[in-house]
């Protein structure tokens, strides 16, 4: 059964970008996944010191005793990893940069642990237009650093919105979210 995990990356747990990433672990769950969702906004995590204890042999990984050391388990069992996203000052949240750079640990002698996974892609933002409101910049980032790590993003799913759970008035975007996870928990 594929594994499913959800990175939301928000501070409003029943915001836009929550309600964008629940209907694509409806899909996933539809399809036959296991869906589990971490939400960055509550728990304890540090940025990245660049110590580079994560390089050194034997690997250990990352020394930082935070929640992060919750998240490295999850990220390593899961099949397919979803980040969700609302766009922040023209790129991602201040939330899920740092939780980016705290998977700089997770390279062995064998390489990116990240390496060969599906992952997908959800944001919410303000503005009409995905280039003024700086969308393209976040979706920029994630393809060079998923593609660097050699994960592979399956789709995004993106659009535009602003109180809390707007984006469920937009029926196009809701359900190429559900479509998304059903493409997470396909097999291959
Ligand atoms: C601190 C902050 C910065 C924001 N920066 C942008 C931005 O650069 N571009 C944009 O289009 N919207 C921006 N927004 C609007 C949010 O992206 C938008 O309201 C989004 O739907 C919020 O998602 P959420 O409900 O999941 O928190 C910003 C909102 C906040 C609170």
């Amino acid at each position: 059964m594929t594994r499913v995990l959800i990175i939301q990356s928000s501070p409003r747990k029943k915001g836009n970008t929550a309600a964008l990433a629940e209907r694509v672990a409806d899909g996933a769950r539809s399809a036959g996944a296991t869906v589990d969702s971490i939400y960055l906004h509550q728990m304890d995590l540090r940025p990245c010191d660049a110590c580079d204890a994560c390089r050194g042999e034997p690997y250990r990984g990352c020394i930082i005793e935070d929640d992060m050391q919750s998240i490295y388990p999850l990220l390593r069992q899961a099949d397919a990893l979803v980040i969700a996203t609302p766009v922040y000052w023209f790129t991602v949240s201040a939330q899920a940069k740092l939780f980016m750079d705290r998977c700089y640990a997770m390279v062995t002698a064998q390489g990116y642990e990240l390496c060969g996974k599906k992952v997908g892609i959800v944001m919410t933002y303000g503005d009409a237009d995905p280039f003024v409101s700086g969308a393209v910049n976040a979706l920029r980032t994630f393809q060079d650093a998923y593609n660097y790590v050699g994960a592979r993003i399956v789709g995004m799913v993106y659009g535009t919105a602003d109180k809390p759970g707007e984006i469920r008035n937009n029926p196009d975007v809701m359900a190429r979210a559900y479509q998304l996870g059903q493409q997470l928990a396909a097999a291959g």
